[in-house]
């Protein structure tokens, strides 16, 4: 095992394929996005959380980004379902948790809420404008939040990308196995361009290894899909990365682009998978306009470093300078816009549906061939 405890001391543990789902007396039918928070709860992903949120943690993480017990965390996990369905529960009784049909696991109903989302969003998302995706998502979702534990019974199907999965578990032993006392995590939503490489491998530099952690649950539908991305990661790594420091794992949640608070869930979840250290660029987790570009790095300056318990590694905003002839940041970099190779992530995905290629210095041409494949494939 990897010397990083799992946030609030244990990995926890909830999946349970032999459990007896057959004295519920409720039924909860779940949406993709409460699906995959209940993999992740159950497989220690979100350790110490044991369940969807009761009123006590989730005013206390709305309000002051920690459970009621004091331990940092900044995102609501939550069950919503319809007040009917709400109001059919009994409490104290186990409700089965049903995706197309099929039972994943079950909840033992302690109690609901009603929550005021409009201070949800305001907090969480520093907006509650509904053209922000996390807002959206958040006001287009059931009305009730049911609370606690849980149980899965069966897990997500994995598709293509299935040697991809591990549980925290698993990555911690592999860390182990490989040596790695130090792991810098790394999470991202899209295709890894060299902006990502450069800060990816600047802090490799000063630890161990390297968890490329690409989030693979339900994202918005401009972003680029997992599996295009998972491939070029694949070709990436095959030729850029050193092999023994480097491992690939996907990271099963929905996107929130709750931005600074989902910063620091991302890096707490990671050192939940093991790792010590996080990185945290520019605009993390963010979605147009809504935060500062380094706000989801000033967020962490509000905890200590035994409240994270994992070190965030903050990179300045990074692109190839063709007068330094090399990768760079604003920190770096003395030159002007003018010698930047700077896209912008909606100039990317046009040029790539387009089948137009970006410069080299942008991002690697194995990576961009397996993009406008992929893209094109999409948009056929
Ligand atoms: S995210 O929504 O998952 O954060 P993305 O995949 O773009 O989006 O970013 C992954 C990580 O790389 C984040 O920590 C982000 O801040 C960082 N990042 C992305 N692009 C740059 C860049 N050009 N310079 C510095 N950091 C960057």
């Amino acid at each position: 095992m990897t010397s990083i405890n799992a946030h609030g001391g244990e990995l926890v543990q909830r999946y349970h394929p032999n459990h007896d789902t057959s004295n519920a007396t409720g039924e909860i039918e779940l949406d993709l996005f409460s699906l995959s928070d209940l993999e992740l709860i159950a497989i220690g992903g979100f350790s110490p959380l044991t369940g969807f949120m009761n009123q006590a943690d989730y005013d206390s993480v709305v309000s002051s980004l920690r459970l009621a017990d004091g331990t940092v965390w900044s995102i609501p996990i939550t069950l919503p379902v319809p007040e009917e369905k709400a109001a059919e529960l009994k409490k104290g009784e186990q409700a089965t948790l049903v995706y197309d049909g099929q039972i994943y696991g079950t909840i033992t109903v302690e109690e609901w809420f009603t929550p005021n989302k409009t201070i949800e969003a305001e907090n969480v998302y520093r907006t509650a404008d509904s053209a922000h995706p996390g807002v959206k998502k958040l006001f287009d979702r059931p009305s009730v939040y049911v609370a606690c534990p849980i149980i899965l019974t069966k897990r997500l199907d994995r598709g293509r990308f299935e040697e991809y999965h591990l549980d925290p578990k698993e990555t911690r032993a592999k860390f182990t196995e490989n040596g790695w006392k130090t792991i810098v995590g790394f999470q991202t939503r899209n295709p890894v361009h060299r902006a990502h490489e450069y800060i990816q491998k600047s802090a490799l530099e000063i630890v161990d290894g390297l968890l490329l952690n690409p989030l693979v649950g339900e994202t918005k539908s401009d972003d680029i899909p997992a599996d295009v991305r998972m491939e070029s990661y694949e070709v990436l790594l095959e030729k850029y990365y050193p092999k023994d420091r480097v491992s690939l794992a996907v990271f099963p949640a929905a996107m929130r682009y709750a931005g600074p608070r989902e910063a620091v869930f991302h890096a707490l979840v990671r050192k939940n998978y093991g790792c010590t250290h996080f990185i945290v660029g520019r605009d993390h987790a963010g979605v147009g306009d809504y935060y500062g570009t380094y706000d989801a790095q000033t967020i962490f300056e509000q905890f200590s470093e035994e409240d994270l318990g994992i070190r965030p590694l903050f990179f300045e905003h990074s692109f190839y300078c063709k007068t330094c002839g090399n990768m760079a940041s604003t920190k770096t970099c003395p030159h002007d816009s003018d010698s930047r190779v700077i896209l912008s992530g909606t100039k990317v995905r046009e040029m790539l549906s387009n089948g137009k290629v970006p410069p080299e210095e942008f991002s690697r041409k194995e990576v961009v061939e397996v993009l406008i494949r992929g893209m094109q494939k999409v948009s056929v």
